[in-house]
């Protein structure tokens, strides 16, 4: 029989090599397009088993955040390792949008959901090539460095909570995203990279689309249980995020993701009165 989409994206979650990934990623999103635009025979989302940790490869050794060096990005080598670091997220972010996938599929959600964390999905296994691209042209290939571990801990802290990883993955951490990519982008612009201007500017434009996916659905389970976006999201965030909400934010594509500045800013302002004491 026909693998179902929970199947697919399990195969692609316990495929360990990057570009074997991402290339299975690629092949799984246009089979669930081809179906939903009626040029193949239809694929229904299935249930499956997802692993609680995708598969990865040997390398790059994962270290705590602590130990991975620090980086100075006036440096090719320090250019190099602000690649590497984007080509682990983009890895991290290709597993979160398949797990995404295959995980939530008793909650009822209506196909539109599949398209778009399979386009997510999809993007990110295109974001990871690109990066790792510019890799191996600047003479390094991604398991070069070590890479934070961890960063697989809110998919486990929120496995079983639909409403905390959508608080948490894309409204959280992808937003994050949209902060700090316009700093990186001059990082290469000012070095010259032109290749990695190219490759962040294609990450920076489909990452918003990312966190308004987030959004929509976030709303969309709100809506459907009769309860508040604003106050369940900000209970979410403390309860399944464990560092803290900092400015500067980017407020502009934040709210062209459709992330209002009453959701992240107050808890911004709570970090900062904590750490006041
Ligand atoms: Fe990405
Ligand atoms: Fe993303």
């Amino acid at each position: 029989m026909a693998q179902t989409l929970a199947e697919m994206a399990v195969e692609v979650l316990t495929t360990a090599d990057g570009r074997a990934k991402t290339a299975l990623a690629h092949a799984h999103a246009a089979a669930w397009r081809a179906s939903r635009a009626g040029e193949a025979p239809e694929i229904p989302v299935g249930r499956a088993d997802p692993p609680l940790r995708p598969a990865r490869p040997e390398k790059p050794e994962l270290l705590d955040p602590r130990d991975v060096p620090r980086r100075r990005p006036g440096s090719l080598k320090g250019q190099i390792a602000i690649l590497h670091a984007v080509a682990h997220i983009e890895l991290n972010a290709v597993d979160l949008h398949w797990d995404i996938v295959a995980r939530f599929t008793d909650v009822g959600f209506p196909p539109g959901f599949y398209d778009d964390w399979v386009q997510s999905a999809d993007e990110e296994a295109k974001h990871f090539n690109l990066i790792c691209d510019c890799l191996e042209s600047l003479g390094s290939h991604y398991g070069a460095l070590p890479a934070h571990a961890g960063m697989w801990r809110s998919a486990e802290d929120t496995v079983d909570d639909i409403f905390g990883r959508l608080a948490v993955v894309p409204m959280v951490l992808e937003a994050r995203g949209l902060d700090v990519t316009p700093g990186m982008i001059e990082v290469f612009e000012k070095a010259g990279i032109d290749q990695a201007v190219a490759a962040m500017k294609v990450i920076y434009s489909e990452e918003v689309h990312h966190v308004a996916y987030g959004s929509k659905w976030f709303h969309w389970l709100c809506g459907r249980d009769g309860l508040d976006p604003k106050p369940v999201f900000h209970d979410l965030v403390k309860r399944y995020f464990h560092s803290a909400l900092k400015p500067p934010f980017n407020e502009e594509k934040r709210a062209e993701a459709g992330l209002p500045p009453d959701f992240y800013w107050p808890l911004a302002e709570e970090t900062a009165a904590k750490q006041r004491g």
